[in-house]
Parts: structure tokens; C-alpha cells; sequence
């Protein structure tokens, strides 16, 4: 197969991790007979130094143009970098939406599962992690708070700040659709999260939520309030599958979930439209603390490539092999910083590796996998 990828390497830990996500799926396409062309778009801080935006118009023609982007990670230290002193339409952020709205990425897949190996970094207690737990946050993503109107303005004297939050019916049906397309391949039940004790948008959601239910039948569902659903997750993770939510709750909720399974550095995502496009990020930020350090954890990054064989391509078997290698590297006892276990007398039984390190352990075990 040819493929075009789009590759967004960004800012902090980014390229870093992109890198490793490259080397593992040039191994992907020796193994088994592929062609993949990388095309780099800039976008992120990066673009910002390089020519005074987050994204051109011509990187997002060269999105468009690929058949999938991968892409690391964008932004800053909000509080230091003077990319956070530009106006909010400037900032590395910005960029990434207005990539996500061009391309219509309005379904986002956070899988948050817990590895059996990474038991001792997950921070619950341990007949809260029973047997572990497997979920798949979707989250909409081009729509709520994220692009509804804003503005400052000073009304008699004082700075007053408005942000709205508008879903339409239709927004609400595509998403929800998708969440019960995936529950049906999964343990069958959805969790639709909203705050429909304050919220018009909620109530609107739950409505539409409720008409899409009706058409899978064979799958179960329940409303659950944000703030409820914030506490389960921490409180009985298991009881999840798909939990199908809105932009800001979703944001929100994908975080906590993710430290709920050890650490963010292991959670892959996909952004997904109607097509076979996909824009595939791990879920984490830029992490620009460790930036150039070689300590951050790559996985999550080279499981979204995986995301992206899988989903885009069509590649089920590649993606297995790049899964089955990261199950493998855990087993072999080898974790990057982040994911080290957190009791001190455990540390010893584990290896320490950084970035480079984790990524040429990961192809090791994917040219010696055998399917
Ligand atoms: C994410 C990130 C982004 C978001 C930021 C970088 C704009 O936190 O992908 O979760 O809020 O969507
Ligand atoms: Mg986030």
C-alpha cells in the first residue's frame, strides 16, 4: 500500500516522539511490503517563530492533501513562553483548532486502557484496579465552548469576558452515532456525560442521545452528569466503555482518565471525519519541562500511529504488530520515567530507558513479531 502521511512534529517534546513514531512505522512498512511518504507541516509555536502564525493556509492544503498526519504535540509553558503573550487567535493553540475545524475532525477516540504490566503506576488502590479496566472516550470536537463566540469587553468599567457553548441537533446526532457505532464493536454500552441540570446544550444532547439510542437496540446506555462521571472515573473506572461526550467535558474527563491508567504518556488518539482521514496526536501536551531531555514516553505517539494504520489505512494487522510490541516491551519489564512504578522497593525490578531507547526496543519486538 502507498500512503501520504502528513507528519506534525511541533513544539516541546514533539519532535522527540514523532520520531520515534516514524522509526516504528518505517519498520512497519519493511516488514510488510508498504510505502509511506512523509510530508512535514509546521504548526504549533514552531510555525509561529518560523512565519508569525500557528498554521498557514498552506499547511492546511498539505493536511488535506495527505491521507492521514500524525502529529506530536504543540504549544508552550503558558505562564513563560511569549507565545503567550501574542493575541489568542496567535497562540500555538489556535492553530490546532482551526486545523481540527478545516478538516471537520469532529469525532475524537481516546482509548484509556490500563496495561495488566503497568498496575504499579496507575495511583488507585488496588481493589479499585481489579482486574483493570479498558474505555474509549469520545469526545466532539469541533463544536461547544472550543468554537462558539467569544469576546472581552468593558461594560461600565468593568472587563467582562463571554464564551458561549452551542451544539446543534445535528452535531449532537453525528457524535453520538459514532459512540454507538463503537459501542456495538466493544462491550456494547455508552455513557452520554452532560450537565443537563444547568445546561440548554445538555438537555439538547440528551434528547438527541436518547432518539440515536433507539436505532441500536442492542446497546445499553445511560446519561451520566459530568461531574458524577468525574468522580467514577476514579472511584470504579471498570464500569465504563464508551464514554460519549461533549468538547470541554471531554477534554477534561480524557486527562483525568488517562492518569487513571498510569500516565498520559501512553494514550493514543484519533480525530476522525466522515472519510478515511484522520489527524492522530497522543493525547498529552508539549511537555515543554522535559523538552529535550530524551526522557519523554513515546508510546502514546507510536500507538496513534498504530490508530492510524488501523483506522485510516485499514491495516489491522500492522496496527496489531506495533500493539502486540508495546504489550511486549512492558512485559520485558523496560519503562520510560513517567510510567516507573511508585513504590521505591518495586523500582529495582524495572529498567529505565529513555525516548530513543523505548522506540528501538518497540521495532525490536515488531521485526521479531510473527503474523
Ligand atoms: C487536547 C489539548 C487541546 C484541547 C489544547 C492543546 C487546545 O488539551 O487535545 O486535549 O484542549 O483540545
Ligand atoms: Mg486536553
Amino acid at each position: 500500500m502507498n500512503c501520504k502521511i502528513g507528519v506534525i512534529s511541533g513544539d516541546g517534546i514533539g519532535p522527540e516522539i514523532v520520531a520515534e513514531a516514524r522509526k516504528v512505522l518505517d519498520c512497519i512498512a519493511e516488514k510488510y511490503g508498504h510505502e509511506l511518504k512523509y510530508e512535514e507541516i509546521q504548526m504549533g509555536g514552531c510555525s509561529i517563530d518560523a512565519v508569525g502564525v500557528p498554521l498557514t493556509d498552506e499547511a492546511i492544503s498539505k493536511a488535506k492533501a495527505s491521507d492521514a498526519v500524525l502529529m506530536g504535540s504543540i504549544g508552550g509553558n503558558t505562564a513563560t513562553s511569549p507565545w503567550y503573550r501574542l493575541e489568542p487567535h496567535l497562540r500555538p493553540e489556535a492553530g490546532l483548532l482551526k486545523l481540527r475545524k478545516s478538516l471537520n475532525l469532529f469525532a475524537n477516540l481516546r482509548p484509556a486502557y490500563l496495561y495488566e504490566e503497568l498496575k504499579e503506576a496507575c495511583p488507585l488502590r488496588e481493589d479499585i484496579i481489579g482486574d483493570g479496566f479498558d474505555m474509549m472516550i469520545l469526545r466532539e470536537l469541533t463544536g461547544g465552548l472550543y468554537f462558539g463566540e467569544r469576546k472581552t469587553e468593558e461594560i461600565d468599567g468593568v472587563l467582562t469576558a463571554v464564551d458561549t457553548l452551542t451544539y446543534n441537533e445535528q452535531e449532537v446526532r453525528r457524535i453520538a452515532k459514532r459512540g454507538f457505532e463503537i459501542a456495538m464493536k466493544r462491550r456494547k454500552k455508552v455513557t452520554s456525560v452532560d450537565k443537563a441540570n444547568v445546561l440548554d446544550s445538555s438537555r439538547l444532547w440528551r434528547k438527541v442521545v436518547e432518539e440515536v439510542a433507539k436505532e441500536y437496540p442492542g446497546v445499553s446506555y445511560e446519561h451520566m452528569l459530568v461531574d458524577n462521571c468525574a468522580m467514577q472515573l476514579v472511584k470504579d473506572p471498570k464500569q465504563f466503555d464508551v464514554i460519549l461526550t461533549e468538547n470541554m467535558f471531554g477534554d477534561i474527563l480524557s486527562d483525568e482518565a488517562s492518569m487513571v491508567t498510569g500516565s498520559i504518556g501512553m494514550l493514543s488518539s484519533a480525530s476522525l471525519n466522515d472519510t478515511k482521514f484522520g489527524l492522530y496526536e497522543p493525547s498529552g501536551g508539549s511537555a515543554p519541562d522535559i523538552a529535550g531531555k530524551g526522557i519523554a514516553n513515546p508510546i502514546a505517539t507510536i500507538l496513534s500511529a498504530a490508530m492510524m494504520l488501523r483506522y485510516s489505512f485499514d491495516l489491522d494487522r500492522e496496527a496489531d504488530a506495533i500493539e502486540a510490541a508495546v504489550r511486549q516491551v512492558l512485559k520485558d519489564k523496560y519503562r520510560t520515567i513517567d510510567i516507573m512504578p511508585q513504590e521505591e522497593n518495586k523500582k529495582s525490578s524495572v529498567t529505565l530507558v529513555g525516548t530513543k531507547e523505548m522506540g528501538d526496543l518497540i521495532v525490536e519486538r515488531i521485526k521479531n513479531y510473527e503474523k
